[in-house]
């Protein structure tokens, strides 16, 4: 359902450039959205206009279906439901303090002190900033800088929050933070809209992208309608993310077994499945669904499949005395992965789960579980990407435990298995102590998992 549109907006700067024009846009509630252009190709100005910062000379902006009135109340109103993330943090902070930086909108709503104190630290601790709130915000990162202007957004709890270009000028580790929050914030159902010129991160991160140039909209859909389009990112002025790029070329060499556009390196790694039907020369008398034997065949399979066949049935046999032969391989082991929810949290707990060496690796996600990790020096592998991380990692066999709490204990859950039904792959995900709140075995926790889905 639409939550922000726009029809035929036309702004034109006082100094007499314009802008936009006619541009009409619908954004879905609780999805994830990109706009995508070069430099100068309006981004910043619609992201003013969808606020009410900038008032258009035409054209209108609906919100939640009723056009927005440009009235100090509607204004204010507005502005606390739609939330906008500069993209120089400097020119959003202002106050003396991190704390009183993000105190700011709170203590102009009608609540009681206790409410805002209780409201700022709440969200100080959910970007990780608790513990520089009396800093005065001049003396952080470039990637401490952002988090103080999106905690200042997020603390007045807008449906919708705008970001111009969040991750321009952040170093990998601030750009990965600040990705890791926004995917959080959207698993809690806020809408997020945001402008790049990264076609990777548009191409990976959207649900739907907008492509703008010269101040129109000149196409938009999923990521895979944009990216895979070459006219309209010929018309955009954009290269193939590399995602695309790397499968364009396994495609070409006839070595992508499946047909499925990857968007992430999990994904692409499926597409390069060893075949499972292969053709093999076959003497006359062996008749179709005949079991191949393995003395006299093996050469001809070992030489098209690298693993250990298990298996190799014959399908079909050509007048040429070729036959298609179905091949099973040995499955490789895969591994299996454990979400621990750091909502509730026992360090002994997850001490003895790391001293049964049952896991061989540890990842963790979203800022507030990483620090409580931290603070209690839990060493971790992998911080950014762990979903990702943990597909690959089960895919060589090994086992993962990741940590998260709150609404990412299921979207990791979720992402793993969607990528199961997609490829086909069996990883085996729990999740731990969240059911009793007791301490469990985790085996068991994998094996109740795997019997309801298997009954399901
Ligand atoms: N305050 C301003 N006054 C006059 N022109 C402006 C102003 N801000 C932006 N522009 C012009 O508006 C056009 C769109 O700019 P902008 O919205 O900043 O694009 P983007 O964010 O995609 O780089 C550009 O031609 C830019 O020079
Ligand atoms: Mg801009």
């Amino acid at each position: 359902m639409a939550i922000l549109e726009t029809t035929d907006l036309k702004y034109t700067y006082p100094d007499g450039t314009l802008a936009i024009e006619g541009i009409s846009i619908s954004i879905d509630k609780g999805k994830k959205i990109a706009f995508v252009g070069p430099n100068g190709s309006g981004k910043s100005t619609l992201f003013l206009l969808l606020n009410g910062t900038l008032e258009p000379q035409e054209g209108k902006i609906i919100f939640h279906g009723k056009p927005l009135l440009y009235d100090t109340p509607s204004l204010r109103e507005i502005r606390k439901s739609i939330g906008i993330v500069f993209q120089n943090s400097d020119d959003q902070i202002f106050a003396p303090t991190v704390y009183q930086d993000v105190a700011f909108g709170p203590t102009n709503l009608e609540m009681t002190e206790e409410e805002v104190v209780a409201k700022v630290n709440e969200t100080l601790e959910y970007v990780g900033l608790l513990e520089l709130k009396d800093k005065p915000p001049h003396h952080l990162s470039g990637g401490q800088k952002k988090r103080v202007a999106v905690a200042g957004v997020v603390v007045m709890e807008p449906e919708v929050i705008i970001l111009d270009e969040p991750l321009a000028n952040l170093d990998p580790v601030g750009a990965d933070e600040i990705l890791d929050l926004l995917n959080e914030l959207n698993q809690f159902e806020k809408t997020i809209v945001i402008s790049t010129h990264d076609v990777d991160f548009a191409y990976s991160w959207a649900d739907y992208i907008y492509l703008l140039v010269n101040r129109k909209i000149i196409g938009s859909g999923t990521p895979e309608e944009v990216f895979c389009d070459p006219g309209m990112l010929k018309d955009a002025g954009l290269k193939i993310p590399m995602i695309l790029e790397i499968y364009y070329e396994i495609q070409k060499r006839n070595m992508a077994s499946v047909n499925r556009v990857p968007k992430t390196v999990p994904e692409i790694v499926d597409t390069l499945k060893p075949p499972s039907l292969i053709w093999v020369d076959v003497p006359e008398g062996v008749k179709e669904g005949d079991r191949l034997d393995f003395g006299l065949y093996m050469e001809e399979i070992g030489k098209q499949c690298s693993e250990e066949v298990m298996d190799a049935r014959v399908l079909h046999i050509h007048e040429n005395g070729q036959a298609i032969v179905a091949v099973k391989r040995k499955a490789a082991g895969i591994g299996k992965v454990l979400v621990y929810d750091t909502d509730s949290y026992k360090l002994k707990e997850i001490k003895e789960l790391l001293a049964s060496a049952d896991f061989d690796v540890t990842g963790a996600m979203g800022k507030r579980t990483k620090l409580i990790l931290e603070s209690d020096h839990l060493k971790l592998d992998f911080t950014v990407g762990v979903i990702d991380k943990s597909i690959l990692m089960a895919l060589c066999g090994k086992n993962v435990l990741i940590f998260t709490g709150g609404g990412m204990v299921d979207h990791a859950v979720r992402r793993i298995s969607d990528y199961c039904k997609k490829s086909g792959v069996r990883i085996k995900v729990g999740v731990f102590n969240r059911e009793t709140g007791k301490a469990q075995d985790w085996k068991a926790v994998l094996e109740v998992k795997e019997q309801k889905s298997e009954a399901s």
